[in-house]
């Protein structure tokens, strides 16, 4: 039987990495594959969300009734980001790239003699802790954490920094980038939930479900 638990309700996905130029053939980004952002825009779209995606360059394909703007820079992921507020919720699963270059360079940068070229590094906006800030904040905004070392601590006190409602915390050391599975912790107001390991499906599924119920408990 179809599921409307989301019926109405706007929800903003980000994912995938942020890519950021050095010189026309250069960037800087990172590992992120997506998979778990677009899983939960499919699980999210599946209980009748009306669901925005933005998203860094990735290699899976659009979820059935998502609607995806695709970005490189993470400022292009927040001006699409603010452009597709109000929502009901945002869930930021994008791996956002921390800096950017300073000043791209508009030719390729060449080698020379003097060694290798220094890059100055200027750092992105955040764009959780911006979308947590906002005069249009979503009621609910849920962001994660990737974490290689004390990882509940650095969760909590990411939540706190942040100003997010619930945090999505997973250990990266086993190489999560780009599997299937995945091991996380779910921290909201009242402290912290271990979730076993399980397909990054069912991640997105049972935060799915939790998200409508969220809903189902307010008002508006
Ligand atoms: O600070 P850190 O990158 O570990 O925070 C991770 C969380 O913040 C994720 O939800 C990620 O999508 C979000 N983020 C963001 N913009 C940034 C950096 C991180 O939205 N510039």
């Amino acid at each position: 039987t179809p599921d409307h638990s989301l019926q109405g309700r706007h929800i903003l996905v980000t994912a995938g990495p942020t890519v950021e130029p050095l010189d026309p053939v250069r960037f800087l980004s990172n590992h992120s594959s997506g998979r778990q952002g677009y899983a939960i825009a499919a699980s999210l779209a599946q209980r009748g969300a009306d669901v925005t995606l933005v998203s860094g360059p990735v290699t899976i394909p659009v979820p059935p009734g998502v609607r995806r703007i695709a970005v490189q820079t993470a400022r292009e992921m927040l001006t699409a980001c603010e452009a597709a507020l109000p929502a009901d919720a945002a869930i930021c699963a994008a791996a956002v790239s921390d800096w950017r270059a300073k000043q791209p360079a508009a030719g390729k940068i060449k080698k020379t003699a003097d060694g290798p070229p220094s890059l100055e590094l200027v750092e992105n906006p955040d764009i959780l802790a911006t979308l947590c800030r906002s005069t249009r904040r979503p009621s609910l905004v849920v962001g994660f954490a990737a974490e290689t070392d004390d990882v509940l601590d650095n969760a909590l006190a990411k939540r706190a920094r942040k100003g997010c409602d619930w945090l999505v915390a997973n250990d990266v050391r086993q190489g999560v980038f780009g599997a299937t599975r995945n091991t996380v912790s779910l921290i909201d107001e009242s402290g912290v939930q271990g979730w076993p390991e399980m397909d990054k499906m069912h991640v997105a599924d049972r935060l799915a479900e939790r998200i409508a119920t969220f809903f189902a408990g307010s008002s508006s």
